[in-house]
């Protein structure tokens, strides 16, 4: 089928801006992110929704979130929208079936093994729920492996996110800080013919963006605004990844760190300055080891030196070792290549 041929249309309908973006992105990778209630997970849905319509039995889908009992919310929102295209739940399989043989499976990848579950099944689309709660992308990227259609059907990989989670950190550097234009990357042909180039798209969702949500549930905004501190407020309300969730101080945000320099391990780590002599740093935020979520180191130190040890001893005790990769045990080096 030709992209441009007529389709039955679902009954899903994209809300303009954000999401209309969103089901029209032909970028191999697309991360819409940011506020909560802004309408990502009707997106991702919906986009399936539009793709199942147009490739028909070519349209296989796996859609993934980090536990079973948040995918469980998503598939009751599904099952709202896809039985209306004549789709069927089947629990067995945990999977929407089209009439077409379209096909959408729900999965929950809770450790970082569960993604080799997924070698050898073709999919034309990957949607990953709530990136940042994944600690590290590697699992994440070992699914786009599985991103293969014989028919010929575009493969996308795309996921929804708010700011905030143990992988706040290593998102924020790949999607988002690179704005909201398409940004292309060179990789090496592996097979020694020219370099592939992929490309990637952030789009930024806002609550305003959702009317259908504000209509139905008008008080909505004001709880999110009540929710918690002003920093969570900004992040769930607006959107705003400089924010650093978990972190142990409550000012602590993007906006208010600076990067020290002089010290190869320090190289990255940001400082909030709180006089002349004293420094704080916080460490690795998110991700970096176990779940991320006490994200802070503190020192007092008036020499790079000193507090460079105190950040090999702290990354050590937050399990900087490595069994398996063969660095040296707690080096700070290391500690990042595993990142
Ligand atoms: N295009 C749409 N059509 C109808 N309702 C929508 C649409 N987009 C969002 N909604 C409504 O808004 C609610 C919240 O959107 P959701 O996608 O869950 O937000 P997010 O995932 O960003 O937190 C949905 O449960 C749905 O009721
Ligand atoms: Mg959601």
């Amino acid at each position: 089928m030709r992209d441009d041929d007529p389709i039955i249309e679902p009954s899903w309908r994209p809300q303009p801006g954000p999401q209309e973006r969103f089901i029209n992105a032909t970028e191999f990778e697309v991360v819409y992110g940011s506020a909560r209630g802004g309408g990502k997970t009707d997106a991702a849905l919906g986009d399936f929704a539009w793709h199942a319509a147009r490739y028909g039995e070519a349209a296989q889908g796996l859609m993934v979130r980090r536990t079973r009992a948040s995918l469980d919310k998503t598939i009751r929102r599904a099952r709202q929208i896809y039985p209306k295209d004549g789709a069927k739940w089947i629990r067995s399989r945990s999977c929407f079936e089209w009439p077409s043989g379209a096909c959408l499976s729900f999965r929950h990848l809770a450790n970082d093994n569960d993604a080799e579950l997924y070698q050898g099944h073709d999919y034309t689309r990957v949607y990953v729920e709530e990136l940042t709660q994944f600690p590290k992308p590697e699992p994440v990227d070992k699914l786009k492996a599985n991103l293969r259609s014989a028919e010929g059907a575009p493969c996308y990989f795309r996921a929804t996110c708010n700011p905030g989670g143990p992988g706040h950190t290593w998102v924020k550097q790949r999607y988002i800080e690179a704005g909201t234009e398409r940004v292309v990357e060179a990789i090496k042909n592996p097979l020694g013919g020219p370099d592939f180039e992929t490309d990637r798209l952030f789009i930024p969702a806002k609550l305003k963006d959702n009317p259908a949500l504000i209509a139905r549930d008008p008080t909505y905004a004001m709880r999110l605004a009540t929710s918690g501190s002003e920093m969570l407020v900004r992040a769930w309300l607006e959107g705003d990844w400089s924010v650093i969730m978990g972190a142990f101080f409550r000012g602590w945000s993007g906006r208010n760190c600076r990067t020290l320099r002089g010290s190869e391990a320090l190289d990255a780590v940001p400082v909030l300055r709180l006089g002349p002599r004293r420094a704080v740093f916080r460490g690795l935020v998110g991700g970096g080891f176990g779940n991320g979520q006490f994200t802070f180191v503190s020192a007092a130190a008036r020499r790079p030196g000193a507090l460079s040890r105190v950040v090999w001893r702290w990354r050590r005790r937050q399990g900087a070792r490595t069994d398996r990769d063969g660095g040296r045990p707690g080096h700070p080096r290391a500690a990042e290549r595993r990142g």
